[in-house]
């Protein structure tokens, strides 16, 4: 019989505590420690041993694997931690808050070759699967346009912890950089950006609002829009049943892509193409795919499993991850200087 394998979880505030949700579904693993210097709450609740330091926790615990959920300027430093004690990591998005600090990572990661899990965790969502299966049989004909959109509301007291409201957070790196995430997997290679944010609706440090404009080395053209300071159904966590917290507003959609030879909507997987005449005064015909609704976040944990057993390879590794970040170092970029940007492969 496979031995539990012991998790340990660094950072126990919301998102830490729907980690140690998913952990209680899964048959071949448990939570043995956390380490949280500030929050008690899942510790007393569950009545798991809490460490105020991760690095003690680390040592005196040797975890099998752990799942690292602390604010965004914490994430190299544990992740380096752990790497250096040989175990392997399911590490929050984003990555890293710079592209320098994803480097250091990437560097560490050659030299100790322990595997991490970045958790962009909408990829192991079975329809973005699907969406991409269906772009990548040639559906679309040659992609050309894409539109994305996350917008919505958060709460005001989301904003009461301070990490939220300062460089290292903002509407860019917490949000859109899952979007960010995703358009590359569906379409390739961001290659240019441009960009304009604001701060006006919540006047913090960080953005609360964005646009930006994307060039894909395929050809393919993007906008996508972001605010957390608004009223608006459009975005992937209200239009995908994936996470309980938000409201669902599941008929509508979050993206939109456009080819040569058809259109799709995320998540509908509503493809849209012209019957046996081509051109717009002819209707178009509209084919429904299905795909099986689970659980992105539960996935996730099941091939973070694997992948710190050694059975399988990181889905999104840091490499990968540290690529959307450079994207968004571009999109921070182009919305200071008001010029076109490059992101630079890490
Ligand atoms: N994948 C997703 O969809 C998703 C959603 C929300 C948040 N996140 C990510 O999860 C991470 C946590 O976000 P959150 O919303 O849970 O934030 P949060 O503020 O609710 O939780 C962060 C926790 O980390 C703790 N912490 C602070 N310093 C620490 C340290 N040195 N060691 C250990 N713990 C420490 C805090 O006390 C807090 O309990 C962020 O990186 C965020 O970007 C991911």
């Amino acid at each position: 019989m496979m031995s539990l394998f012991r998790i340990a979880l660094i950072g126990a505030g919301a998102m830490g505590c729907q980690h140690a949700g998913y952990l209680t579904k899964e048959p071949t693993a448990r939570l043995v420690a956390i380490a949280d210097p500030f929050s008690s709450a899942l510790a007393d609740e569950t009545g798991i041993e809490r460490f105020t330091d991760h690095r003690e926790m680390l040592d005196q615990v040797r975890p099998d694997a752990v799942i690292i959920a602390n604010p965004n300027d914490l994430h190299v430093t544990t992740a380096i931690d752990c790497l250096e004690r040989g175990i392997p990591a399911l590490l929050e998005k984003p990555v890293a808050c710079s592209q320098d600090e994803a480097n250091q990572l990437i560097a560490a990661q050659q030299r100790y070759d322990v595997p991490i899990l970045v958790g962009h965790h909408r990829r192991h969502n079975p329809v973005a699967a699907r969406a991409k299966a269906i772009i990548d049989a040639g559906r679309l004909g040659r992609l050309a346009t894409v539109t994305g959109m996350w917008q919505t509301c958060k709460p005001d007291d989301y904003f009461t912890m301070e990490w939220r409201r300062r460089q290292g957070a903002g509407v860019i790196l917490i949000n859109l950089v899952h979007d960010l995430d995703l358009l590359r997997h569906f379409c390739g290679e961001i290659s240019a950006v441009q960009a304009m944010t604001h701060n006006t609706l919540r006047g913090f440090e960080v953005e609360d609002s964005a646009i930006v404009q994307l060039e894909f080395t395929n050809g393919a053209l993007g906008s996508l829009t972001g605010s957390d300071a608004v009223v608006s159904p459009w975005g992937w966590d209200q239009n995908v049943n994936e996470v309980p917290l938000y409201a669902k507003h599941l008929d509508q959609s979050c993206y939109f892509l456009a080819g040569s030879e058809g259109a799709l909507s995320v998540p509908q997987l509503a493809l849209w193409r012209y019957g046996e005449a081509r051109g717009w005064q002819h209707q178009l015909v509209c084919e429904s795919h299905r795909y099986t609704q689970d659980s992105a976040q539960q996935r996730q944990l099941a091939h973070f499993l694997e992948v710190a057993r050694g059975q399988a390879d990181p889905l999104v590794g840091v490499a990968d991850a540290a690529r959307t970040l450079a994207v968004i170092d571009a999109i921070q970029e182009a919305a200071r200087t008001g010029q076109r940007q490059v992101p630079l492969a890490p």
